[in-house]
């Protein structure tokens, strides 16, 4: 499937068999045991399409980790890094440049009013942890709570604010509390409406601030929609909760739009969809769609000024590097041009939202759809009325090797968590792909029919 761009280009010259041999030889794998791995090879993509050297095309129904929003190899995205390299290829970050300023300019205006600095970093994990920095010396406290279902990053702070089990090995890091966050499905208050749940999770948060001690307590972080661990979409009033919470007692609320902002909900943040006001926005991966590390958090202005006096005590080599901060530059404006956000939003609910609800009434493993724009999750359960997950938390099962195997044979690239299959195609996956993927899912979910032991 190579188009033009990639003809006689010396980069894309190769084989499957090279790429393979050379990953299992040199390259060191995230997250995982390095013995049994057998990545995937790609070569190159377009759009929401992939493709490996042997013309393989995949369906990318992953987004890669949820980032490629814009799509794989947007040309416009993909000619601002050619165009910004010929001029400034790299800028130490003391220095000012237009290409920075201009795209913290972009960004904070995509944030709420008071919002006009931007500090930049490589990526999500970092800017969580600069997020917590400011908020622990903005306010002179030190804890930070976050929820048990979630992900912040791998690096110190972040990786212990993460409630999942990516934390346990690596608890290093100071001053980190969990609570439960609203999942009326699972829920820990045994809720059983969206009303109840959101009071009641709202009632919780207040008591583990007051048996914390508020005046310990420097920051709220949370995930707008939580991604990783679920896809949990917030009930209406929740967020907004959070935000009268952290006002009452003095606590910096750091909204996490690392996977959830830059169209993924169909709104530019998350948030934008409950209408709330973060104090510190994170962003990364949608922001450039990852063809540059990039990620960054949001400043809101008295914040922003605790450090016009004071030494802010953080910094990056690349804090706002020119191809980053190009490529930002060139898809913000590519998702203003192309209406992106409003297809996303769109697509979520004319076809994807349907479509799975539909796979729903077909496939009784799938215990749960939930989403928004182009942010889906099945919860997939061997029981239906007891709601036993597929996979147990922090493991997997053979049903859910079977489904995902039965994805990638058919084309289809899924993304994968404990016992939830996740529908998170870029934000430009037309109507005609996201059908076409979804009945893919389709005949991958009848070969995991005969795991579910209900009735
Ligand atoms: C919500 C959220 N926050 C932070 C991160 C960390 O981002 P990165 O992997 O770029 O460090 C992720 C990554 O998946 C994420 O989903």
């Amino acid at each position: 499937m190579p188009d033009d761009n990639i003809h006689n280009n010396p980069w894309a010259e190769g084989s499957n068999t090279e790429a393979f041999e050379l990953d299992r030889s040199h390259v060191f794998h995230s997250w995982s045991a390095q013995g049994g791995l057998n990545p995937l090879v790609i070569a190159s993509g377009a759009g929401t399409k992939v493709w490996d050297f042997d013309g393989n095309v995949y369906l990318d129904f992953s987004s890669q980790l949820v980032n490629t929003n814009i799509g794989h190899q947007h040309p416009k995205v993909v000619e601002a890094i050619q165009s910004q390299a010929a001029v400034q290829a790299t800028l130490a970050p003391q220095h000012a440049s237009l290409v920075r300023g201009r795209t913290a300019r972009a960004i904070s205006e995509l944030a709420p009013p008071k919002h006009h600095k931007v500090f930049f970093t490589n990526g999500g994990a970092d800017a969580a942890e600069n997020a917590v920095r400011m908020a622990r010396i903005h306010t002179g406290r030190h804890k930070v709570l976050s929820f048990y279902r979630s992900y912040h990053g791998n690096t110190g702070s972040a990786i212990n604010a993460t409630g999942d089990p990516r934390r346990w090995p690596n608890e290093y890091s100071f001053g980190h509390v969990h609570f439960f966050g609203p999942y009326l499905y699972r829920s820990a208050f045994h809720a059983t409406s969206e009303g109840e749940e959101c009071e009641r999770a709202l009632a919780h948060l207040e008591q583990v601030i007051q048996f914390e001690g508020p005046k310990t307590v420097a920051a709220v972080m949370i995930e707008s929609v939580v991604g990783t661990a679920g896809v949990l979409i917030p009930p209406p009033g929740y967020l907004q909760g959070v935000r009268d919470l952290c006002d009452k007692y003095g606590v910096v609320y750091i909204a996490d739009e690392v996977m959830a902002g830059f169209g993924r909900t169909g709104k530019w943040f998350a948030y934008d969809n409950w209408n709330v006001d973060p104090d510190l926005i994170i962003f990364a991966k949608g922001s450039n769609s990852g063809y540059v590390p990039l990620g960054g958090v949001i400043i809101q202005d008295d914040i922003a000024a605790t450090f016009d006096d004071r030494v802010f005590p953080g910094g990056l080599t690349y804090s706002g590097h020119p191809l980053a901060c190009a490529s930002s530059l060139a898809s913000i404006k590519a998702m203003q041009d192309e209406g992106i956000i409003e297809h996303a939003a769109w697509i979520g609910d004319n076809v994807l939202g349907p479509g799975l609800r539909t796979l729903a009434e077909k496939h009784p493993v799938i215990g749960e759809v939930r989403g928004l724009g182009v942010f889906w999750a099945l919860d997939l359960v061997t029981d239906r009325a007891t709601r036993e997950p597929l996979a147990p938390y922090g493991g997997t099962s053979e049903a859910m090797g079977v489904l995902t195997k039965g994805c990638i044979a058919r084309g289809l690239l899924p993304f994968a968590n404990f016992n939830r299959l996740h529908v998170v195609p870029p934000c430009v996956v037309t109507e005609d792909e996201a059908k076409e993927g979804l009945a893919l899912l389709d005949q991958a979910l009848n070969e995991v029919d005969k795991y579910y032991a209900g009735s």
